[in-house]
């Protein structure tokens, strides 16, 4: 079993960056095998090009996606580490998804319409939020974000998102509150 962590959060001082130290510590003491993409520091390019279209048709990707795809080829559980940003993900996160789970890698279509080709392949999602807990359940944004990223992106691609967790008000919460979030990653299984 081999892990791909997938992180979008540009400040090294943030609680998504010690939500990727516990998940990295929890990794490495479960003995697991596992590849970390930190698309800041890569300097990732988010933005799809019109050139990436025609390398997807002759199943030539550029060479950043088709690293990226190896990366995901690789691993059986992608762990997606990022802050909801405008009820979505951060521009980098949403260009990744858009250039690297590109048509023939990881969706084609035929008469049938659309079918994924990442099937067996599982997906964790770990989200930090500025709103509340509260808030996302009344207002719907919890069903909504679980409808276009787990079911309209992930399960699109046959990726099966087995976990989707928001760590709530993380901006207002106590020091208390924080650390209490971060030991319940030690305790998540996967
Ligand atoms: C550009 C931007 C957009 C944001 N949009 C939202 C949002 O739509 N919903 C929300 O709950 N919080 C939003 N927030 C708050 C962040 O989610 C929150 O500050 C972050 O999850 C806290 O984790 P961090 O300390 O690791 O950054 C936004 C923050 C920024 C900077």
């Amino acid at each position: 079993m081999r892990y791909l962590i997938i992180y979008a959060h540009p400040n090294p001082k943030s609680f998504n960056h010690a939500i990727r130290e516990k998940v990295e510590a929890k990794l490495e003491r479960e003995g697991r095998q596992y590849d970390v993409r930190d698309l800041y520091e890569l300097g990732f390019d988010p933005v799809l090009k019109g050139s990436d279209f025609a390398g997807f048709k002759q199943g030539k990707p550029p060479e950043d996606i088709k690293r990226e795809q190896d990366f995901i080829k690789n691993a059986d559980t992608l762990i997606f580490i990022h802050p909801v940003w405008w009820f979505g993900q951060p521009a980098i996160l949403k260009g990744y998804i858009d250039r690297v789970l590109s048509f023939g890698f990881a969706y084609t279509a035929d008469e049938k319409g659309l079918r994924g080709l990442l099937n067996g392949k599982k997906a964790i999602i770990l989200n930090t939020t500025g709103g509340a807990e509260e808030d996302y359940n009344k207002n719907g944004i919890k069903d909504a974000i679980g409808k276009t990223t787990d079911t309209g992106t992930f399960g699109l691609c046959g990726i099966e998102v087995i976990l989707h967790k928001f760590f709530h008000s993380v901006p207002t919460v106590s020091n208390d509150t924080r650390e209490k979030m971060l030991q319940e990653i030690g305790n998540l299984s996967f």
